[in-house]
């Protein structure tokens, strides 16, 4: 065996797992878990600007918000400024340097988020990517752009309406072939980037994102800080888990954790539906000005570990008995979540405690968990009775379910 032939028995095999490994690199989701992060839109709307995220993404490092799992840091509609001569998108004045801001992002072990349109115009009236998605993509990559929100918007009336009048299919044809020239030229960055779809759950997203490149997409139209919009969002989120998983997920629109009026019931609530959907959690408040208790439900490690769970299988509804909902989800090693939300506005439980059913969840008790939000250790045995405040939550991680618990869905 000449000197070559022995280089080439070593090289074979070297060379081979190499592919292998770059093949695993490449084909590894940058969204193997529901993105985490904060997005400036709930919020801030308009008023968003360069200084406004670099607080953002300093109080993600200072609160600890990172260190619970919170990575991007999304600028939302309204950073965009007009095209030169040759086509290339500027900032506008509120982002004088969006390469700058990138790496000030990153160089706090974040990451950073745009938005932008398949349409001319944003929705907030900006320039969108209509006729420039490649050379939009080319300059996202050139900044360090890890996220990109691609918003609907105008692409309604000014291409699907003004060319398929009248065609509701060929509209919609027309709306996923712009998603996935986006997405082609994404990928022709060569930089991983979070492709979220945002269309409002027109045409059943969750059916076809996935094969236009969709990690995440809206189910929804936008969510507000408002308990009913709340609830209609999350708990109409039941019968799509088995389109979401590692890599493609369900999105039911932005926390509003923190804004407007919501109380700390709702907010638990909101947050503890957001984890058993699987959901995205971008968080939407101002950070800088966030309440001690805002920020102990954004980083309850244990909500957060339902939500990020490897697994990936998007809970549901067990079953709802008046206004009362309760919903399961499965995750790694046996373990399954349950949460119980009184939906109900005023709570009369003081006199007429609702009684959890364990056989109506296959399960039998008694059986050993953790409540998530007190940290206290818990016994549910069947026909529980429990006495939740109006909009409020139980939600229990139970280590090992004894029962018939159906793992499969
Ligand atoms: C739409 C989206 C929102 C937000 C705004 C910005 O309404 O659904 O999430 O991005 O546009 O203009």
């Amino acid at each position: 065996m000449n000197l070559l032939e022995t280089a080439r028995i070593v090289i074979a095999p070297c060379t081979c797992l190499l592919a292998v490994a770059l093949s695993a690199a490449q084909t590894k989701s940058p969204a193997a878990t529901p993105p985490m992060g904060w997005n400036s839109w709930n919020y801030f709307a308009e008023k968003v600007d360069d200084k406004g995220v670099r607080v953002a993404a300093d109080q993600i490092v200072s609160t600890g918000m990172k260190e619970a799992g919170y990575t991007y840091v999304n600028i939302d509609d309204t950073w965009e400024g007009e095209r030169d001569a040759s086509g290339v998108l500027h900032t506008n004045s509120k982002f004088p340097d969006m390469k700058a801001l990138a790496d000030y992002v990153h160089s706090k072990g974040l990451k950073i988020g745009l938005y932008s349109s398949p349409g001319p115009k944003t929705c907030a009236g900006y320039e969108g990517s209509l006729g420039h998605e490649e050379q939009d993509a080319q300059l996202y990559a050139s900044w360090g752009i890890d996220y990109l929100k691609y918003d609907l918007c105008s692409f309604i009336s000014e291409v699907m309406e003004k060319q398929a009048p009248n065609d509701m299919a060929a509209q919609m044809r027309l709306m996923q072939a712009a998603y996935a020239k986006m997405d082609k030229a994404l990928k022709a960055t060569g930089r991983p980037i979070v492709f979220s779809l945002c269309q409002y759950g027109w045409d059943a997203p969750w059916e076809w994102a996935p094969s236009v490149g969709g990690n995440l997409w809206r189910t929804t139209g936008d969510v507000s800080p408002d308990w009913d919009r709340i609830a209609v969002i999350g708990f109409g989120q039941a019968g799509l888990e088995s389109y979401s998983g590692p890599g493609h997920w369900n999105d039911p629109d932005m926390l509003e954790v923190g804004n407007g009026k919501l109380t700390l019931a709702e907010n638990r609530s909101h947050f503890s539906l957001w984890a058993m959907l699987a959901a995205p959690l971008l968080a939407g408040n101002d950070l800088p000005n966030m309440k001690p208790a805002i920020h102990d439900i954004l980083t309850n490690r244990d909500v957060i570990a339902i939500d990020q769970d490897r697994l990936g299988k998007q809970g549901t509804r067990a079953y709802a008995e008046g206004e009362v909902e309760v919903w399961t989800r499965h995750l790694a090693a046996g373990a399954l979540a349950i949460a119980v939300i009184n939906c109900a506005d005023n709570s009369r439980f003081a006199t007429h405690p609702f009684h959890l059913s364990l056989s109506k969840l296959g399960l039998q008790g008694p059986l050993k968990g953790k409540d998530l939000w007190t940290g206290e250790a818990v016994e549910l045995k069947d026909g529980q009775p429990l006495e939740l405040p109006t909009h409020d939550v139980l939600l229990v991680r139970i280590h090992a379910p004894n029962g018939r618990v159906d793992v499969s869905r």
